[in-house]
């Protein structure tokens, strides 16, 4: 008896996976996992309700609180970016994948299976977790090279229910963080997005007046809204449907891919573009200019491992240990104005500030203007020498 865990979506691909471990690969036992990490609810629904009809045993795994605890807040402290991308998708996949990695192990199977295809990210962020294991890893999308032409036929022959079209359109991942929205006619990247393409946001010329959100930060991370004390989870999604009324979080990237495939992604964050706003305004209130420099290289070392799923390279650790050693003192308020798909900071405050208006300002202040005399004769100083030089 042959057993295999496949991290499932409820999507063609991973639909038509079910079957082909039984026929092409031999499995004689087929268990979904479906991760919830902040996928619509139908979504999750009608993806469980499938797996129950095709796969011999199914999970249904509600991730959301570790997925925000364990990889969300960390990206806000790292003002998590690659090359403009929040990083959603490439967030969610480790944490999918341990998940498949426990389920496999508690029913003593023998392999893991993904729908990835052999093109994009997904593929390496789950490996890299399953192949920390001794057990056998299926990829059927990639190793049968499958069109969609062809899942659709095999879907159809086989009583599959799923809901495709055979026109081309396009492929959306979404999770609490960000929806991401790629291929179709989308592939080519001097079309202009057709708005349908839009769920979580509103057209931005098309948005209400302006409104200001105040967020209260703590240990580097959102701990209020309009000064209400909510988890995680509620924040973000709360702060989705606010931002997204006001058209906040649309992006438009040619993002280089880890393989070194450039691809046109199209992708909706009104909770993180707010968020990631916010943090980053307060790190300037309280970190030292010595700190934000260097801060700014290591955030963008830790993005680059998140993109790639290398979240358990050493490198990762010792990065997360220094930006966490720095969120201690990122703690106050910050408000926003969101209008028309802004989020501009208009207000900010910290028992940190390391600001200080009475030094800063013109007036009488404990600054004796005459001590920066010195300082002023040697601004500078190496550049004359070398003018002295070349006369
Ligand atoms: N480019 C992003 C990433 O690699 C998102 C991919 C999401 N997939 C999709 N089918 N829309 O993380």
């Amino acid at each position: 008896m042959k057993t295999v865990v496949l991290a499932y979506s409820g999507g063609l691909d991973t639909s038509v996976c079910i079957p082909l471990l039984k026929e092409r690969y031999n499995y004689d036992r087929v268990i979904t996992v479906v991760a919830d990490v902040g996928q619509p609810a139908s979504e999750i629904d009608d993806a469980t309700k499938r797996a129950k009809t095709l796969a011999d045993e199914h999970y249904t795994l509600d991730l959301k609180n570790e997925f925000v605890d364990g990889y969300l807040f960390p990206s806000i402290k790292a003002n998590g970016l690659y090359e403009g991308y929040v990083l959603g998708t490439a967030l969610a996949r480790p944490l999918i994948a341990k998940k498949i990695v426990e389920v496999a192990e508690s029913v003593n199977a023998d392999a893991l299976a993904h729908g990835c295809t052999g093109k994009g990210n997904d593929q390496l962020r789950f490996e890299v977790v399953f192949r920390a294991t001794d057990l056998d890893v299926v990829a059927p999308m990639r190793d049968m090279n499958l069109t969609r032409e062809w899942e659709i036929d095999y879907a159809l022959d086989r009583g599959i229910p799923v809901p495709v079209s055979r026109e081309k359109i396009w492929s959306v991942d979404e999770n609490l963080w960000s929806r991401s929205i790629e291929g179709g006619e989308l592939e080519d990247p001097y079309v202009i997005p057709p708005e349908e393409i839009y769920e979580w946001t509103t057209t931005p010329a098309e948005a209400p007046d302006p409104e200001i959100v105040k967020l209260t930060f703590e240990n580097g991370v959102p701990i209020s809204l309009n000064g209400t004390a909510m988890d995680g989870v509620s924040l973000i999604a709360k702060l989705n449907r606010i931002g997204g009324a006001h058209g906040i979080g649309r992006s438009d990237n040619i993002e280089d891919r880890v393989l070194g495939l450039k691809a046109r992604e199209i992708y909706e964050h009104p909770a993180a573009t707010i968020l990631l706003s916010a943090h980053r305004d307060l790190e300037s209130l309280v970190l030292t200019r010595g700190e934000l420099r260097f801060k700014a290289m290591v955030d963008a070392a830790w993005a680059e491992l998140a993109y790639m799923g290398l979240v358990d390279d050493p490198l990762y650790a010792d990065l997360s240990a220094f930006i966490n050693e720095t969120q201690k003192r990122v703690a106050g308020d910050v408000k926003l104005r969101l209008y028309k798909g802004s989020a501009t900071v208009v207000a900010r405050r910290s028992d940190f500030a390391l600001y200080s208006e009475e030094l800063v300002s013109f007036g009488e202040s404990s600054i004796n203007q005459k001590d920066s005399e010195g300082f002023s004769k040697y601004h500078g100083f190496q550049a004359r020498l070398v003018q002295k030089t070349m006369k």
